[in-house]
């Protein structure tokens, strides 16, 4: 008797992921008033970026959080201290080293953009990990929109400050607010890089970044900010809030890598939100097919 054993690329059946419930998420998007915004009116999954596991449940990914600015130690708690915090109107400063300085409002923005939903792995520097299906678009995109100069290598993002609605600014005055994170130039416009505006075919929860954050899948979690102010283009490699906080753990790149231990733990394993279950740690998140061209692998 023949047995089928499975190659390499094939994903077992227990971890296939499920297929896109196209009009079940129209209904939703109708229901948080996305449609009637003009935005994402028939966004469908890229079928292109495909996940090795189960996508995780909802409830998880939304109820465990890194977000310091609403709560800086507790995770679980995040989610209950957004009920201040108010996402519409929103604008976004586009400054620096750029043809088009502007000020956008994203209402408008999102009338102008293409969007779809993608499966993406996410990696937290502290080991625990999800697989997301985020809606956005592409980076490129819109930063080919803005026309940068030729002279701008990099891309820097100031997230929101507003003390009064966020009570971890209070809680944790030490950190340098607002939280501010960067990319060089040719990893915001790889194909890869997101801003992302929804998750689970809704909008972005506010504890997840709403309205408006970064994904980029094959770094550290950190290297995501949420809730995004203003895009500068500089010439010089921008400050990052978790280098200058603590510059020996926490480099600019912050590529995944199971091979490079952080100084006070191992990252040759994650943890699955919500059951924990280990899986071992892919290089680049298991993206280096996309981005690993990008660098000559000693980037920290
Ligand atoms: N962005 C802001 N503004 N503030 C933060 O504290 N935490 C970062 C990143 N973006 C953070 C942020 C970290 S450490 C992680 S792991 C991810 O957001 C968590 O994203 P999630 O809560 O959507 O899973």
């Amino acid at each position: 008797m023949l047995i089928r054993v499975p190659m390499g690329w094939e994903i077992p059946e227990r971890e296939a992921t499920p297929e896109p419930a196209f009009w079940n998420r129209r209904q939703i998007l109708q229901a948080a008033g996305l449609l009637a915004a003009g935005t994402a009116s028939a966004f469908e999954r890229n079928p292109k970026y495909t996940l090795d596991r189960p996508i995780t449940e909802e409830w998880a990914a939304t109820g465990y959080n890194n977000y310091y600015e609403f709560h800086p130690t507790d995770k679980q708690a995040v989610k209950d201290m957004v009920g201040k915090f108010t996402t519409s109107p929103w604008k976004i400063e586009v400054k620096g080293l750029v043809n088009k300085p502007q000020t956008l409002d994203l209402d408008d923005l999102f009338k102008t953009m293409q969007f779809e939903e993608r499966l993406y792995r996410f990696r937290c520097v502290e080991a625990w990990a999800m697989a997301v299906p985020w809606t956005g678009f592409p980076m490129a995109d819109l930063i080919r929109k803005l026309d940068p100069k030729p002279e701008a290598k990099y891309i820097r993002f100031v997230t929101v400050s507003r003390p009064a609605e966020m009570p971890g600014m209070k809680l944790a005055p030490w950190y340098p607010w607002p939280y501010y994170e960067g990319l060089r130039m040719d990893e915001a416009m790889n194909p890869m890089a997101m801003f992302v505006t929804g998750m689970y075919g809704k909008k972005l929860p506010k504890q997840n970044g709403a309205p408006f954050r970064v994904i980029v899948p094959w770094k550290y979690g950190y290297k995501n900010p949420k809730s995004i102010a203003s895009i500068e283009f500089t010439a010089k490699q921008p400050k990052t809030f978790w280098n200058d906080t603590a510059a020996t753990e926490y480099g600019f790149y912050s590529n995944v890598n199971p091979k490079k231990p952080h100084p006070r733990w191992s990252q040759a394993h994650e943890k699955m939100i919500p059951t924990m279950a280990l899986r071992p740690t892919q290089m680049y998140n298991g993206y280096g097919e996309w981005v690993g061209g990008m660098y000559k692998g000693n980037e920290f």
